[in-house]
């Protein structure tokens, strides 16, 4: 029997990456988003699509009543430095929405969900590689709304006997490696498409964010992850849930660290372009460096990152920005 699922935030940059995979995979899929972050350009043929926000409970009841046999929620805002001037739209959107989600799956028989969740929950990092045991303490609301939602999945496990995935993401990169998600992020900020923009010159230049951190050039260090082991792991954790009926929370990162300037120089490489930088000022909020440790997803996910290598990561993603090169 084809499983049916609702993927709800499916035309975003990190969904439409999921929805990809699960068709691949053979499930049905019904994409809800509201468009706010997601683009039409991300959305598939062979998935249904309800354009809708999860703030409106009567179309979310409308389209669980079809019954699915699981959920993954990717809807969410998140840029962290807007959350902190504008926290209440971060609560209302990311919590709100998901109490909304929590309350329909309930109404419907709905016991399976997949949560995309976040390492900003752990804050500045106490020790690394940073793994699911590391004290949880948001530096950013946005990090905070992500926390307090997966309290809220543990007690709606508890009380609903809803199952969740909370899939705890570093930090996303690349593209559908056979070119079939083409949509661009809406003003991003993160380096990768900021670098990508730049390369194209959508952009004047990449404004780094110090070079003074206690990292091996002074640029501060992440641990990037292709976009398409996290969908993938996105399926390992729904499978995860039929196999078991037990809840789990993952840290999904790849265990490399990359550098800003390390991500700059190989960008350069592979596009052949320029991408002008300046150094500034840090970031507030920033640290130096967040590597994670994924041993757990692998463990008990079978999971394990096959293309989040930087090259690959890198050329994915220009492969989708270099038809907007601006002369
Ligand atoms: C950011 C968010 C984090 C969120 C994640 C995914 C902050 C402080 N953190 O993580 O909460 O979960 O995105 O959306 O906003 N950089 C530059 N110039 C730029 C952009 C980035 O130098 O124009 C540097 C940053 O200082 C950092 C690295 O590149 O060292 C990665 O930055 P970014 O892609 O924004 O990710 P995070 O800050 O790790």
């Amino acid at each position: 029997m084809v499983m049916k699922i609702l993927v709800i935030g499916g035309a975003g940059y990190i969904g439409s990456h999921v929805v990809r995979t699960l068709l691949d995979k053979g499930y049905a899929v019904t994409v809800f988003d509201n468009l706010s972050g997601g683009c039409k350009e991300n959305l598939f043929d062979e998935a249904g699509f309800v354009e809708a926000d999860i703030l409106n409970f009567p179309y979310l009841f409308k389209t669980m009543k079809d019954g699915f046999d699981g959920i993954i929620h990717l809807a969410a805002l998140k840029a962290a430095g807007e959350s902190m001037v504008e926290p209440e739209k971060y609560a209302i959107n990311n919590i709100t929405g998901t109490i909304n989600i929590l309350c329909a799956a309930w109404e419907f028989g709905i016991k399976r969900i997949i949560f995309s969740s976040s390492a900003a929950i752990y804050g500045e990092p106490q020790y690394q590689p940073i793994d699911e045991e590391h004290p949880t303490n948001p530096e950013n609301f946005y990090g905070f709304t992500k926390l307090e939602i997966e309290k809220m999945l543990q007690w709606f496990d508890r009380l609903r006997g809803i199952k969740f995935s909370a899939l705890r993401y570093f930090n996303a990169a690349g593209y559908d490696l056979k070119g079939r998600v083409r949509g661009l992020e809406k003003n991003p900020e993160n380096l990768l498409p900021v670098v990508m923009e730049v390369a194209c010159g959508m952009r004047e230049k990449l404004l780094i964010f110090g070079d003074d951190y206690d990292t091996r050039d002074g640029t501060g260090l992440r641990d990037y992850i292709h976009v398409e082991d996290l969908a993938e792991a996105h399926v390992l954790a729904l499978e995860h849930i039929y196999k078991t009926d037990e809840s789990l929370i993952v840290n999904l990162g790849s265990e490399n660290g990359v550098t800003v300037k390390e991500m700059v120089e190989k960008a350069r490489k592979i596009t052949g372009r320029k991408i002008p930088v300046e150094v500034v000022g840090r970031r507030e909020g920033d640290t130096a460096s967040v590597l994670a440790s994924s041993e757990y997803a692998k463990k008990i996910l079978g999971w394990k990152p096959r293309h989040s290598d930087i090259d690959t990561m890198i050329a994915s993603s220009w492969e989708v920005y270099k038809d907007k090169i601006k002369e």
